[in-house]
């Protein structure tokens, strides 16, 4: 377990390149949002998939804004105290430990990503409340065994967790295997547990995302897939769902005075009863 008020920093200490070399998802996240930690290469294709689909920061940032608010609705009204976020993309504004502590400082976070840029960003950036904890680990979403032998360094899996996939399962392109992930990291969580996620999609005016994607597919890693409504809620399966549903991620329980729009990235939180 980590020390209250820091970061952990595990699995990680092997100090793998990063390679600069191609685009990678996480940096080119970082870039369509706005941030700095990214290269050349990234940038390049970044401008070139949104050239294919211009609505992608848009995503990006209303993905982000779902993040705070599903966040914030989960340590709020929901009560829940740790938070399991797999997939964490490069530290930005309104990280999952900062919008959780905000409202409730004992609350711990353990960040998950396979990405070693992301890995040197977390040493850095992912500091927790004294009250609370923050840890980091280095794994695949490809294996949740591991991702829970690690987590359980921070989180009690007695008392309910927030598992969130947040862009992530669009990197699990068999649809069976990525039910099975959701369902093994569900399955080890208590009554009362909670499933946020978001994926993209070519509904909702998405369209433009499979030329977009075939060419990030030709061009960057990891390769990438969306998914229909209906495949996104095999994810869902005993799991309850939090009004409004399964939603573009832009009209989640919005804010007073944030305006409802429509991007093709649909976002929700479940329940395990
Ligand atoms: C689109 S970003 C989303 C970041 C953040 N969750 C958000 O919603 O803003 C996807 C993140 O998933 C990570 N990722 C991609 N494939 C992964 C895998 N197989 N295992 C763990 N993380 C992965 C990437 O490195 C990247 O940081």
């Amino acid at each position: 377990m980590s020390e209250s008020g820091d970061v952990g920093v595990r699995d990680g200490e092997r100090a793998e390149p990063i390679d600069t070399s191609v685009a990678h998802n996480a940096r080119v996240w970082n870039y369509w949002l706005g941030g700095k930690d990214n290269f050349e290469p990234d940038r390049r294709v970044g401008d070139h998939v949104r050239a294919m689909f211009p609505v992608i920061g848009e995503v990006a940032r209303a993905d982000r804004r779902f993040l705070a608010r599903a966040v914030r609705h989960l340590a709020g009204e929901a009560g829940v105290r740790q938070f399991l976020d797999i997939g964490t993309g490069l530290p930005t504004a309104d990280n999952t430990h900062q919008v959780a502590q905000a409202v409730a400082p004992d609350a711990r976070i353990v960040y998950v990503d396979n990405d070693p840029m992301v890995l040197v960003h977390a040493r850095a950036l992912l500091t927790s409340s004294a009250e609370g904890a923050t840890d980091y680990v280095e794994a695949d979403v490809h294996d949740p065994a591991s991702i829970l032998t690690a987590a359980a360094r921070t989180l009690d899996f007695d008392r309910p967790v927030a598992v969130m996939l947040l862009g992530i399962l669009n990197f699990v392109l068999d649809t069976d295997e990525a039910v099975a992930i959701v369902r093994r990291l569900m399955d080890a969580m208590p009554p009362g547990s909670y499933l946020a996620l978001t994926h993209p999609t070519v509904e909702l005016g998405g369209e433009a995302n499979v030329p977009a994607m075939e060419f990030w597919n030709a061009n960057a890693a990891p390769p990438i897939r969306a998914r229909t409504g209906a495949e996104i809620a095999r994810f869902l399966d005993g799991l309850e769902l939090v009004e409004p549903g399964l939603v573009s991620c832009a009209r989640w329980r919005l804010d007073d005075g944030e305006e409802p729009a429509v991007v093709p990235q649909y976002g929700c939180v479940a329940r395990r009863p």
